[in-house]
Order: structure tokens, then sequence, then C-alpha cells
């Protein structure tokens, strides 16, 4: 009877506990990710830090997903509460490890124990817990494969440092000058914390069960094909964009989100009274912070183009908005504060993303075949840009002037060159292309869905 009951009570999915890195362009791949898990049998928990899951509302976790939490040592305030990013880093690792722990004694009396930490690479102490428990550990690795790549040939000392010698020449990645490294590698000396985390991504991946890439094989084969032989077993498992731009027949799936900022829910009304491929849409992501002097050519960069203009401005950036332009601009101009980005990315109106280039916003616009502007600011966004100009031919990027600013006629040119004229549509031409290839590939059949398959299909047999 005793076994009878357990039968019934007993949870038989194999379980993976999802730990992101707590920031948007991290939270957002994971979730979806666990909820594309979720989708193909398993059972997924997502735990942020208890500061961030005190921000959000519970109504965002549908799908299968459920929440749980561990600590970054600033529950009350988050990363403002910590002294430096390496203090906040600090705190994560030790506070984290700390209740990671407890989070899985916790479910290892449940009925349903966790089988496999999955963990983005930015927490490598996360595959340490996993394994004293002897957990399947699995890393996600956000960011590009290309940026990866650089980040373990700098690990591994085979980039003398600071780059010194242009071009730089690495397996699988076209020659890259310094402006096209990841920022922590070419403006030397620069957030010494943040170049120590994303290298730290390789101190014990040689002991991770699975190495999950955010991108799609076709997207970056040479990159993957190199940085498979180095380090394995290596999948590629995106792009981690809302199903229902992806997968056939799923019709509605927005409660996908876990936004850290308060959303403005104007911008599709606004949208849909503009006419097809008419409107620049500009978003710098949920970190990058502009100077003012930036932001003023930006702004009038952006009116001289005298398109459409959907602006998001964190409210933390509001007031670097030069004065009468909200007025000057009236309806041709929409400013909010935050968007759901993936559903303006998807709206007919928008013919040109001008972008920071973080990864994620660069795979939205890729999925979602909009061609872009690209302004990259710090971190991976300068590869990224380099890629989006160079390999995969789906935008322009501005080049600084003597005094380091983007001056408000690159900016009207760049948006030019996307928006109007013939070299405009062959990046549309070539973004529809990744669309199409990147749709594929989450299909049956397709590089990424076999992927994801491969390791549904290990965890279900290895769980406990
Ligand atoms: C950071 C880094 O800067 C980025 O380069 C790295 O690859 C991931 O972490 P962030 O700067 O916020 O992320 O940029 P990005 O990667 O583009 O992520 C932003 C996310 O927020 C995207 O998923 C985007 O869809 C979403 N977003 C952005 C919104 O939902 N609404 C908005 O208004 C703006």
């Amino acid at each position: 009877r005793e076994r009878e009951e357990e039968m019934e009570t007993k949870d038989y999915r194999a379980h993976v506990l999802a730990i992101p890195y707590p920031s948007q362009g991290h939270i957002n791949p994971m979730l979806q990710f666990s909820k594309r898990l979720s989708s193909k049998g398993l059972k997924a928990t997502f735990a942020t830090t208890l500061f961030i899951s005190q921000t959000m509302k519970p109504e965002s976790f549908g799908s299968g997903v459920e929440m749980d939490t561990i600590s970054d040592g600033c529950d009350e305030g988050g990363f403002s509460e910590a002294d430096s990013v390496d203090d906040y880093l600090k705190r994560l690792e030790v506070a984290g490890s700390k209740t990671l722990v407890e989070l899985i004694r916790k479910y290892k009396t449940s009925s349903h124990p966790i089988d496999c930490i999955l963990y983005d690479a930015f927490l490598p102490w996360a595959l340490d817990v996993a394994k004293q428990f002897g957990l399947i550990g699995a890393a996600f690795f956000t960011q590009a494969c290309v940026v990866n790549y650089i980040y373990y040939y700098a690990y591994h000392g085979r980039l003398s440092l600071p780059v010194s010698s242009v071009p730089v020449s690495i397996p699988g990645l076209p020659l890259l000058q310094l402006r096209d490294m990841p920022s922590f590698i070419y403006v030397a000396g620069s957030y010494p914390s943040y170049f120590e985390l994303v290298l730290s991504q390789f101190s014990n991946a040689d002991k991770a069960d699975f190495i999950l890439v955010n991108t799609f094989y076709e997207l970056e084969h040479e990159a993957v094909d190199s940085m498979s032989k180095v380090i394995s077993p290596l999948l590629t498992i995106g792009p981690t964009i809302p199903s229902m731009y992806l997968d056939k027949g799923v019709e509605n799936d927005k409660d996908y989100d876990l936004n850290l900022f308060k959303l403005d829910s104007t911008s599709t009304k606004w949208l849909s009274t503009k006419p097809p491929g008419s409107v620049v849409y500009v978003s710098f992501g949920s970190m990058a912070n502009l100077s003012i002097n930036q932001m003023k050519e930006l702004a009038w960069g952006l009116k001289q183009t005298n398109f459409y203009i959907l602006w998001v401005v964190r409210s933390s950036e509001v007031p670097k908005i030069p004065d009468r332009f909200v007025e000057e601009m009236g309806d041709k101009a929409l400013i909010a504060n935050w968007i759901t980005q993936t559903e303006v990315l998807a709206h007919e109106a928008v013919g040109c993303f001008f972008t920071h280039c973080g990864w994620n916003s660069t795979i939205e616009a890729l999925c979602l075949g909009v061609p872009m502007v690209a302004m990259p600011q710090w971190t991976d966004q300068t590869t990224d840009a380099k890629y989006v100009e160079d390999v995969w031919k789906v935008g322009v990027r501005v080049n600084l002037d003597e005094n380091g600013i983007v001056s408000r006629y690159e900016i009207e040119r760049c948006i030019r060159q996307v928006m109007e004229g013939e070299e405009g549509k062959v990046m549309k031409e070539n973004a529809r292309k990744w669309k199409e290839l990147a749709i594929e590939s989450v299909c049956e059949g397709g590089s990424s869905h076999k992927s994801i398959d491969q390791f549904v299909s290990k965890i279900s047999t290895t769980m406990s």
C-alpha cells in the first residue's frame, strides 16, 4: 500500500532546477528555455533571487514552469545594495551557494527531487554544488558562441592580453580588429570584475555534463564547430525567444516574461496606426547608460530621419532626453519606459531596429526578420555588431567621431541606409532568411530541436 501511495504521489518527470544570472538579459533566455523543457515533459523550476522574485508578478509564470528562490545576499535592494560589482559577485556566490544547497535538500525530501542543475555559465559555483550532490550539471551560455569562444581563448592564455597585434585570428571566426573584440578585451583594464566573471565561465566547464549555447547551429556553425573540438558535449539550443514566434501551432504564448521594469502597454496600439515598415524601433536594453551628449545626438539624429520613432528609454534615462524633443516630435515619436520587445519586433510597422546589440536583442531581431543599426556600448555587444554587419549582413554599424560620440549625422546616415534604398532591401532579405533558418532549427528535425531532445532524453534516462 505504501508503495502504491508513493507511486500516486511521486512526480516521475525528471526535474531541472534553472539558476539564471540575476539580470534581465540572462533571465529572459533561460526562462524561455525552461519553458521549452517543460513543454518536452520535464519538470522545470526557475529560481531567481529573492529580491527579483519580489518585483515580479506571479502570473508571469504560465506554461508549466514553477518558481523558487535563492539569495544573492542582497535580499532588500539587489545589486544596488552592494558596494561594487566585485562585492555583489562575492555576495552572490556565498549566499547563492548556501541557499542552492538548501533548495536541493528541500526538494530531496519532496515528491520531485532535483535531477539536473541548469545554471548560467556566469555562476560556475552552481556546478560545484550540483556535483557535491551527484546531480547533472548543465552550463547555459547566454551569449553568442563566438563571444564565448573568444573568452575561452583568453581564459586559456591563447590571447596575449592586452591585445596589441591585430587582426586577431581565432579558428572559425573572421579576422577581428580591436573594436570587434568584446569590450573587456579591447578596452584594457575596463570592468575587471566583469572580465573575471566572463572568463570564470571556463574555470570548471570541463566538469559540466552539458554545454548548452544560446544560439542555433546555422547562425554560427564555424564557431560552434571550433568550440566543440575543445569543450564538449556542446549543444546549440536556441533561439530562446517565445515559442509563439517559432513553433507552428502555438498561437498565443504571451505569459512568458519576467520583466524587471514596469511595462508600458501603449506601444502596440501606437504601432498599429503606422504603415508597414515605417517605424524605427530604438532600444539599448536593460543596462546601458548613454552620456547626456550622446542622448542629445541620438534624439536629434532620430528626428532628422523624419521616420516614425518608437524609443525605449528606461525611467532612469528619461531626464537625459533633450528639452523640446517630445513636443517637437509630436505623434512622430513614442517614448516608452519598457515594452514587450519581441512583440514590437514582430510588428509589421517596424522597419528597422536601432540597437545596442545585446545578444538577446540581436538574436530576437534576426529571428523576427528585422534589419538593424548597431550601436554597441560594451561587453559582448561589439562582437555581435561585427557579425550583424559583416557576417550575417543584416545591418550597419555606426562609427564614432573623433570625440568618441556617434553624431546625429552618422545616426541619420545609418538609419537611412537600412530603411531606404537597395542596400536596405538586401539586409531585409537577409534578415528574412535568418528568420526562416531560426524557425527551421527549432522545428522537428532541426538542429536545435535535435539537441534539445538529446538533452531531455539524457536527463530523463539518468534521473534518480
Ligand atoms: C545584457 C548584456 O548587455 C548583453 O549584451 C548580454 O548578451 C546579455 O546581458 P542587455 O543589455 O539587457 O543584456 O541586452 P539584451 O541581451 O538585448 O537583453 C535585453 C532583453 O530585454 C531582451 O530579451 C529584450 O527583448 C528585453 N527587452 C528590452 C524588453 O523586453 N523590453 C524592452 O523595452 C527592452
